[in-house]
């Protein structure tokens, strides 16, 4: 099978297309970075999944922050690896009762911590990782959704939101936040958003955000209960007081009363609930742009330029 690989650390062009042998046809209860080899493909038994676990022939993928800086950054597992958390496709074998041969199903794999990435034609991955498809999405489509939207939801769970709540969500236009924005507001909940540019602030006033600006300067003092932030930049004075901060970025935590971060967790679960927002036209996602896995480098290029409105998609 066909997958992005990478021997070393570095930019784009550390990034190959190249046949790896397929997964292994049984496995442990763990699966990880050694039931993949450069070897190539010989004769034997048909892939297949070990108990617990699904065979997924990938359709689609999505370029995630971490993917980039697993490839040019000293983190995640042994090289070689193969790249890529967001996985959407069809179960071409299954051992479990839930997911049946031809189901559109999508997945996040995190890579970084095992070893298992996405961005191969076949994925053998534990049920728990799998929901099936949006039914109203195509699987370009759902494959935006497993990282961004879990991420999202598992943040604005650690900020314990309540209807009355005034949240602020920065990078507001960016996969995590946009997201974010759409779904505290199913909540309920008020939010105002903070984007990098003013071609950003139309969209996320789209999500549902009252007041959007790209000033930190124009943020109120103090107004808000709650604080999300994607973008990794300091809005603490914007906090008020008893108001919870998580941040999912790199960057470092500001200096306010109770400021987290938050790590996302793999979670078929989660991932079954944003499936059933986005089939009932709850939830929108959107895709900026769509590369052949042939075009890795130029997808990583144009993912890493940043000012997106919308995912970039990698097809297989
Ligand atoms: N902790 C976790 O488990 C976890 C999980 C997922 C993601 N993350 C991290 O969360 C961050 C966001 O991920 P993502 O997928 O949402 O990335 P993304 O789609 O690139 O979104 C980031 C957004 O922030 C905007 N931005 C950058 N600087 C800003 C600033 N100073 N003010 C306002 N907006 C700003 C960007 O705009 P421009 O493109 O115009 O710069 C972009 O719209 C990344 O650092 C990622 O690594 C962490």
């Amino acid at each position: 099978m066909r997958a992005v690989r990478i021997d070393a650390h570095g930019g784009p062009e550390v990034l190959t297309v190249r046949e790896i042998a397929d997964p292994e046809p049984e496995s442990g209860p763990t699966p990880d970075a050694s039931a993949e080899s450069d070897a190539e493909p010989g004769p034997g038994a048909e892939p297949g999944p070990g108990a617990g676990e699904v065979l997924v022939r990938t359709v689609a993928s999505s370029l995630n922050p971490v993917d980039w800086k697993t490839r040019a950054w000293d983190v995640g597992p042994a090289l070689p690896a193969t790249l890529g958390w967001d996985l959407a496709g069809i179960v071409v074998a299954s051992s479990a009762p839930q997911f049946a041969v031809g189901d559109r199903v999508i997945a996040m794999s995190a890579q970084i911590a095992t070893g298992l990435g996405t961005w191969a034609e076949l994925v053998r991955l534990p049920v728990r990782l799998l929901a099936h498809a949006p039914k109203t999405l195509t699987l370009a489509e759902a494959a935006t959704l497993p990282l961004a939207g879990t991420t999202a939801v598992q943040a604005l769970a650690a900020l314990r939101l309540e209807s009355r709540t005034r949240l602020l969500v920065t990078g507001a236009a960016g996969a995590v936040g946009g997201l974010a924005v759409q779904l505290a507001r199913q909540a309920g909940v008020s939010v105002d958003g903070l984007v990098s540019r003013p071609e950003h602030v139309e969209v996320v006033r789209e999500f549902g955000a009252s007041t959007v600006t790209y000033s930190v300067a124009e943020l109120p003092q103090g107004a808000y209960d709650a604080v999300l932030d994607t973008a990794g930049v300091d809005v603490s004075r914007a906090l008020g007081d008893g108001g919870s901060y998580i941040s999912v970025s790199d960057a470092p935590l500001p200096d306010a009363p109770g400021a987290a971060k938050s790590y996302v967790q793999e979670s078929g679960k989660d991932l079954t609930e944003l499936v059933g927002l986005v089939d009932a036209g709850r939830l929108k996602v959107r895709v900026a742009a769509h590369y052949p896995l042939s075009e890795v480098r130029a997808a990583h290029e144009r993912f890493e330029a940043g000012g997106l409105s919308g995912k970039v998609v990698l097809l297989f």
